[in-house]
């Protein structure tokens, strides 16, 4: 099993976007998938709850009062974390994730409180012994932005404890998709083609980063 943690301290930033996209793109390669939600405002649950019978099937969890009991037989773990997560709470999560994604928004407050987190996230264990892959994302972006390229400059500088880059793994567009899919209990992979290239293509690479982490 692969487990991969959606984490940000700042909320609205895209975490359960993330999450609950993720999800289904696994779910609809025909992997057991099990979303946690470690939320109580249960985003990815309500997500969830909406997912129509006939789609790929994803298995959720309100990890968040019941605990995390994965099934056996799992392929991907998705947790879904809630915003002010710090301390031994965070701690917790990250032990049991060999990837964190981190999405940011393109604001300077944003980008700000990102830098604080990080510093957080870069003294936990597992990450300081790189057991846990870490990863940016930014999210909702508009392209041609001064905002927009503030935020690659701060995410091209970030390094992690043992002095490597940070990757930075995708530019998420501000997209009407994200909306339409987060109503319906969809991702923008279960969208025409047509209609979501430019959002599958800017997730390409992110995927093929987290499949380079299961064949090490
Ligand atoms: N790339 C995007 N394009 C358009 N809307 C987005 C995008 N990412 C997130 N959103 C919207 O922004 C809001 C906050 O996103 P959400 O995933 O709930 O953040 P978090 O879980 O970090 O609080 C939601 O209404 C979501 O639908
Ligand atoms: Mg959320």
């Amino acid at each position: 099993m692969r487990s991969i943690l959606v984490v940000n301290a700042k909320g609205g930033c895209g975490k359960s976007t993330i999450a609950t996209n993720l999800a289904a793109y696994y779910a609809i390669k025909g992997k057991s998938v099990v979303l946690a939600d470690y939320d109580p405002q249960e985003s990815s649950l309500d997500w969830l709850a909406e997912r129509p019978a006939d789609r790929a099937k994803i298995t959720g969890i309100a990890a968040h009062r019941d605990g995390l009991r994965v099934p056996k037989n799992t392929d991907y773990l998705i947790m879904d974390s809630p915003a002010a997560l710090h301390g031994r709470p965070l701690a917790q999560l990250v032990r049991r994730a060999d990837a964190i994604l981190m999405p940011v928004l393109p604001s300077p407050i944003d980008e700000r409180a990102a830098a604080r987190f990080l510093v957080e996230i870069k003294n936990l264990r597992r990450v300081v012994n790189s057991e846990v892959r870490v990863a940016t994302i930014a999210n909702r972006v508009r392209d041609n932005t001064l905002a927009a390229g503030s935020l690659y400059e701060f995410m091209g500088d970030l390094k992690l404890p043992d002095g490597k880059k940070m990757w930075h793994l995708a530019a998420l567009r501000l997209s009407q998709n994200y909306i339409r899919a987060a109503e319906r209990g969809l991702s923008i992979f279960e969208f025409a083609p047509v209609k979501t290239l430019p959002d599958r293509e800017q997730w390409a690479r992110t995927i093929r980063w987290l499949a380079s982490i299961e064949n090490r």
